[in-house]
């Protein structure tokens, strides 16, 4: 794997921090199964070159199924839509001064590339792996990809503690379900994101920063929910449905990535007939 980091003007960006994980070459994820795969396996974090470039060894993924046992199995099966990710890896990119990437990059000679269940397989974001058989007759894939970086509004930020709880407000922020009752009162304010209460999921490991996320939020936070894990069991859901019910939130905010994104959706389809993202 070779990532190479850019700006806009095509200069490398040393020292850029590159996040990556991926399921492996049956389609699953090491915490799917623990027995089978050691802690963390498949997941990294590098910091670029001097020449703005990471190169690791890995292995080449495969795609999976969305598990179809849960709501969200059940919300793509209302639509007809087939419950299969094409292969693709994780990244989040990020350097100072400049905007963080969080995406994915999917194998295009994967047969499913039109048919992603989450709408994310963009041109924009297909590699094209390369084939190499060696003497031994052993194959290899390589795969090279570009991220290019915009510069930062606001730049010199996340070098300390208090930053990196803004940047953490700002991913949630950004990249978050706001889900706000119709008949709401809209909320507009300082925040500008028209919630009154907000209910922050995250996963155990990441309960830490969702309580830092939920006192930055001061008197907007209604509580925290840190059971959210991939593939989120029904009863887990259940859990998370009595904890919005009982907060008195109008608004979710996912911190993370898709464990908590699908709950908020849960919770948002449970409560409402029609949400907002
Ligand atoms: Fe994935």
């Amino acid at each position: 794997m070779k990532v190479r980091i850019r700006d806009l003007d095509g200069c490398p960006i040393s020292g850029a921090t590159v996040e990556t994980w991926q399921a492996n070459g049956q389609g699953f994820y090491e915490n799917q199964f623990p027995d089978l795969q050691p802690d963390c396996n498949l997941r990294g974090i590098f910091s670029a070159d001097r020449a703005g470039q990471v190169h690791y060894v890995t292995v080449k993924p495969a795609g999976y199924a969305v598990p179809n046992d849960g709501p969200v199995g059940q919300l793509l099966g209302s639509i007809g839509y087939v419950p299969r990710r094409p292969a693709h890896l994780h990244f989040i990119v990020a350097a100072d001064g400049f905007e963080t990437i969080t995406t994915q990059i999917f194998d295009g000679a994967d047969p499913l590339i039109a048919e992603d269940a989450l709408f994310n397989a963009k041109p924009d974001l297909v590699g094209d792996f390369l084939k190499e058989v060696a003497e031994d007759a052993r194959v290899r894939w390589s795969l090279d990809f570009t991220f290019v970086m915009a510069r930062a509004a606001n730049p010199g930020g996340n070098r300390d503690d208090e930053d990196r709880t803004v940047r953490i407000c700002r991913l949630a922020l950004t990249g978050a379900l706001r889900f706000r009752h119709p008949g709401a009162e809209r909320c507009g304010g300082s925040r500008g994101w028209g919630a009154k209460r907000a209910l922050v999921l995250s996963t155990p490991n990441q309960k830490g920063d969702a309580e830092a996320l939920a006192s930055r939020l001061g008197d907007i936070a209604a509580g925290v929910f840190a059971e959210a894990t991939m593939h989120t069991p029904l009863e887990v859901t259940e859990q998370a449905l009595a904890a919005f019910k009982t907060s008195g939130a109008d608004c979710v905010v996912a911190l993370g990535g898709g464990s908590t994104i699908g709950l908020g959706k849960a919770i948002a389809n449970a409560h409402w007939r029609r949400t907002r993202w």
